[in-house]
């Protein structure tokens, strides 16, 4: 497991980089990280040089690996190069991927900028990006030399941007800490400690990770909301009705919170919660039911999805969840049509 710090940078990254020796520093970043985000770090920074690449989902693409290869092979960047992933989890899994390949592997480390990847995406390995409009379809499993994290980056970020990130602190909380979950959603977004919700969000996430890093079984339980969550996400990239990642993960934990009443005995009671809780964040979003069949298709591109069977992870209760839970399209379906027909 790679070393995790939560603490400020201006300490944290002189310290990593005291440890070792890199022939070359390249740090990337997109518009905004480069305009918000390396001054805090850049006088901390030896020499380096800098990739940059267009912001958003829709860019976590090959073409942009393409241009982030070429970069590294123009800079000069060898085998004890180190690659500074400063972003969000686009930049992460892309950059992380990149580093992985790019010949057959550098060093490279994350400073998440945004809660998203502070609290789930800049650790734990997983690597990839987007493939014929399909949601991490290309990727591997490497972990990070270092994630360092300092919640000052949150300062500069939109709060569309930490609404989306705060999905994943309430999936941890749904799938493994029914105090925890019921603490975070009573603050929401105007939480007074963010260094220990990402802290003990972190813990959370590398507990389960620690157990199972290559996702063979429990590790799947990270991905509750996610695989109807990743059929809108997808469907939705790069129309305008665009969502970010954590809006269309709360749209997915209230369908699959549906299922797990259905499938696992998830309580009434609990279900209402967890929707009414969500709802009251995130808001209810117009999927107009001629989009529920594209959306199931992509399913069957989902990770978890074997044999042609759509596997969820699902809820036994708030706090605890369980995975490999084959479901027919009917009751998919039906999760849906849940979801449409909420109350405004
Ligand atoms: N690898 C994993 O385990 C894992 C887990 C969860 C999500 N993810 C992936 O993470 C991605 C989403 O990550 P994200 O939500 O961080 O999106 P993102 O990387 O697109 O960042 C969101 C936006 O915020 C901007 N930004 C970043 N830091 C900022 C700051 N400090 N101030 C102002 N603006 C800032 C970015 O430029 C971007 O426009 C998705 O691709 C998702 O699949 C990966
Ligand atoms: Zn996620």
């Amino acid at each position: 497991m790679s070393e995790i710090v939560i603490d400020r940078i201006t300490s944290s990254l002189p310290d990593f980089l005291a440890k070792q020796e890199f022939s070359k520093i390249a740090v990337l970043v997109d518009e905004h990280t480069k305009e918000l985000c390396l001054p805090l770090i850049s006088e901390h920074l030896p020499p380096h040089s800098l990739i940059e690449i267009p912001s958003g989902e829709v860019n976590k693409t090959l073409d942009t690996c393409q241009s982030i290869w070429s970069e590294l092979t123009n800079q000069g960047v060898d085998r004890k190069g180190l690659l500074i992933n400063l972003g969000g989890g686009v930049i992460g899994d892309m950059g992380g991927f990149c580093a992985a390949t790019y010949k057959r592997g550098i060093a490279f480390i994350n400073i998440p900028t945004t809660l998203l990847a502070a609290v789930d995406a800049s650790a734990g390995g997983k690597l990839g990006i987007d493939f014929n409009g399909f949601k991490n379809h290309i990727g591997l499993f490497q972990e990070p030399a270092a994630v360092l994290i300092d919640p000052l980056f949150l300062q500069t970020l939109p709060e569309r941007e930490l609404r989306s990130g705060f999905s994943e602190v309430i999936k941890h909380g749904l799938i493994a800490d029914k105090d925890y979950f019921h603490q975070v959603t009573a603050e929401q977004l105007n939480q007074s400690n963010w260094n220990a919700v990402i802290a003990h969000s972190v813990h959370i996430k590398n507990e389960v990770v620690k157990n199972d890093p290559r996702e063979s079984g429990l590790r799947k339980i990270l991905n509750f909301g996610h695989t109807i969550g990743h059929g809108i996400e997808t469907h939705f990239l790069g129309t305008d009705k665009h969502l970010l990642h954590g809006e269309a993960i709360a749209i997915g934990m209230i369908c699959e919170g549906f299922l797990s009443k259905k499938l696992c005995g998830l309580s009434e009671d609990e279900l209402n919660e967890l929707v009414s809780i969500i709802k009251g964040i995130y808001g209810k979003v117009e999927i107009a039911k001629s989009d529920f069949v594209p959306i199931i298709k992509n399913m069957y591109q989902d990770k978890k999805s074997t044999n042609g069977l759509l596997n969820h992870s699902l809820l036994k209760s708030i706090g605890e969840a369980t995975y490999d839970i084959a479901v027919d399209e009917k009751d998919v379906l039906d999760a849906l049509f849940y979801y449409n027909q909420l109350p405004d």
